[in-house]
């Protein structure tokens, strides 16, 4: 379906749950944060019926998201029910990585495509900082786990904050050099959580220039619903993809919805429009009613965000980890 601005509205981000597992300083606020009642969550059979009446109206692409996905009880199933209706082209999941090791060849089995894996750095106090909790060898676990369960394209979520360092820098060329894997950059989105004035893309390819390794070129990775902006180094395995959502925002190109744990439908991530659906779907609106709730959503979708490097965001009362991302 086309939105107002003439842009084809084919992809859902579907949040399964708030919670996490990890309590990333750029995602969560480090106080405040409650989490929804089970009561208030959609069940996978909500989610289903969803899937199948947002469909109908375009949706032929989801990912999974959270929170965390993969600490909802259930998910493997989840994803084996989706791939059963065979509606879709894409079903991806996003995640911290660290349950994923041994989910990974389940998650296969299932259908799932493949997983972006967020991993900021390879230092393992530095990992724990940022994560609060985590740890570094569970998440490379779960990269390698997902490589090896043919969970492809794999691609790496590397959020930019005021620590990044040229030592993660050199541990990400080598990942691209050696594994075929994606990583890609994101510029910080000051919406709440603590990243401080991390790098832009501009800088960050200053950083790979200066590394003297080649000039890089533009390539058309695989699948991606996303943002990304593609390049590959000569001889890389693998490639790297840039994200800008504050220097150089790609609204123009979106194409995509958000459903919240609580069944609320987003048309932007970064407004804080959002049309309920939950309690219409559970007082039982028929598929026409509920079609027409995502109509209304993709109706409301504003023309851009105005995030800005500097000032944050005003207009945007959740945390990133409520939404997906
Ligand atoms: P592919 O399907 O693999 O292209 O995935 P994706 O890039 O859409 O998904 P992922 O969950 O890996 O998100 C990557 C980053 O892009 C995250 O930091 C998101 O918050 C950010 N992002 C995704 N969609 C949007 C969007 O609509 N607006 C903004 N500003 N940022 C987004
Ligand atoms: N800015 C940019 N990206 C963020 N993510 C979470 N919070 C932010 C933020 N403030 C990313 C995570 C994850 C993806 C879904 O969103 O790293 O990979
Ligand atoms: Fe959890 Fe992902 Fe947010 Fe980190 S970025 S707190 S792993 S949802």
């Amino acid at each position: 379906m086309k939105d107002g601005y003439n842009r084809s509205i084919n992809y859902l981000r579907l949040s399964v749950t708030d919670r996490c597992n990890f309590r990333c300083r750029y995602c969560l606020p480090s106080k405040g944060v409650e989490w929804l009642k089970h009561s208030d969550i959609l069940s996978y059979e909500e989610l289903l019926r969803l899937i199948i009446v947002f469909n109908c109206e375009g949706i032929t692409r989801v990912r999974l998201t959270g929170g965390e996905p993969l600490v909802r009880k259930g998910i493997v199933d989840f994803v084996a029910a989706i791939s059963k209706l065979k509606v879709l082209d894409d079903l991806s999941l996003t995640t911290n990585g660290s349950l994923l090791a041994p989910m990974a060849e389940g998650l296969k089995a299932a259908g799932l495509s493949r997983v972006n894996i967020s991993l900021d750095t390879a230092n393992p106090s530095r990992f724990t900082q940022i994560t609060s909790c985590g740890r570094l060898d569970d998440t490379l676990r779960g990269i390698e786990s997902a490589l090896a369960a043919g969970l492809t394209p794999v691609k790496l979520n590397v959020v930019l904050t005021e620590e990044f360092s040229n030592t993660d820098l050199a541990y990400f060329i080598d990942q691209v050099y050696n594994f075929p894997v994606n990583v890609r950059f994101i510029e910080y989105m000051p919406v709440g959580g603590q990243g401080g004035n991390g790098p832009s893309i501009a800088e960050i390819k200053d950083m790979l220039n200066a590394a003297g390794l080649g000039q890089l070129e533009p390539a058309a990775v695989d699948i991606g619903n996303g943002p990304a902006k593609n390049y590959r180094l000569p001889e890389s395995k693998g490639a790297f993809g840039f994200i800008t959502p504050v220097t150089d925002h790609f609204c123009v190109n979106c194409n995509r919805l958000r459903l919240t744990a609580d069944g609320k439908l987003i048309p932007c991530l970064l407004s804080d429009r959002a049309v309920d659906v939950k309690t219409p779907l559970r007082a039982g609106a028929s598929d026409e009613e509920l079609a027409e709730l995502f109509r209304q959503a993709v109706r409301e979708k504003p023309e851009r965000h105005c995030l800005c490097r500097t000032s944050g965001h005003s207009d945007f009362g959740h945390s990133m980890s409520q939404i997906g991302g």
